[in-house]
């Protein structure tokens, strides 16, 4: 791995290919002469040693990254914890990982077999998160346990996966609010989530979030089928400065993060 730039672009290069939406707003948006800046990616796994969060974020902290905070999601039984690079040049990278022992032993024993035999492979340096870690499922599976939990089955399908970039607002020249940029995005036809309203978040909190429903895409499963199933979303943030500094504020508000890690919910059922 040549540099953190030549990660985060081959990480953006393989999303892309899983969000349809990203590559269209992309370039909506540098057409209008913008220059997109990442506020954070957004990775997800499991908590299995190995490949657990932390795991993870050490790949991460030996380029320079600090650990930030733990963020509990108790209503999706997820944990997650981010990462800020102090220079301020790199996004922030965010990772949540599923709690398998809240789940029953079916689905904790499926995730097990498919990753299990992963296990020799080390993820020793961020190249890992680049090249699949398990093959994927097979969709028979897949569609069982996505009513289980759609966390699961996304992160089952997918490996650990960039699940999201998100465009930092605020380094937008030619819009003044969030409001203005899903105004715009809903003109070019595209679907953002509406879970707790559009935008997540307020100015009080210092953070507002936004983002896309995820797409159905075609995905080629372990049994050789092509199915579409949801791919991955884009998100867009606008941040405050923290009252009394001249800092934004870098964190994450749970509440919101909850209702965007919905964006990847299916709004039609499977065709099987
Ligand atoms: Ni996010």
């Amino acid at each position: 791995m040549k540099s953190l730039e030549d990660f985060f672009h081959r990480a953006w290069l393989k999303y892309l290919k899983l969000t349809p939406d990203a590559s269209g707003i992309w370039s909506l948006l540098t057409d209008r002469g913008e220059e997109i800046k990442n506020d954070h990616v957004a990775f997800r796994t499991f908590n299995i040693p190995g490949i657990d969060r932390k795991s993870i974020g050490r790949l991460f902290e030996e380029r320079g990254y600090c650990e930030v905070e733990d963020l509990p999601f108790p209503e999706k039984k997820l944990q997650a914890t981010y990462y800020v690079h102090p220079s301020g040049a790199y996004p922030k990278v965010f990772i949540s990982e599923l709690l398998l022992e809240e789940f029953a032993d079916d689905l904790k024993n499926w995730v097990m077999s498919l990753v299990g035999n992963s296990l020799h492979y080390k993820m020793n340096s961020l190249e890992s998160l680049l090249n699949p870690v398990w093959e994927t499922c097979r969709f028979e599976d897949y569609s069982r346990f996505l009513s289980v939990s759609e966390y699961a089955a996304w992160t089952a399908a997918f490996g650990v996966q960039a699940n999201h970039f998100t465009v930092f607002v605020n380094s937008l020249k030619t819009f003044d609010s969030l409001q203005e940029l899903n105004g715009f995005l809903l003109k070019h036809g595209f679907r953002l989530n509406g879970a707790g309203g559009l935008v997540k978040g307020s100015p009080e909190e210092l953070l507002e979030q936004s983002s896309t429903m995820a797409r159905f895409i075609p995905w080629k499963f372990f049994d050789g089928t092509v199915k579409e199933v949801m791919g991955c979303y884009y998100e867009f943030a606008r941040r405050y400065v923290i009252p009394g500094t001249n800092h934004f504020f870098q964190g994450f508000i749970p509440k919101s993060a909850n209702r965007i890690f919905e964006s990847t919910y299916q709004s039609r059922p499977l065709e099987t």
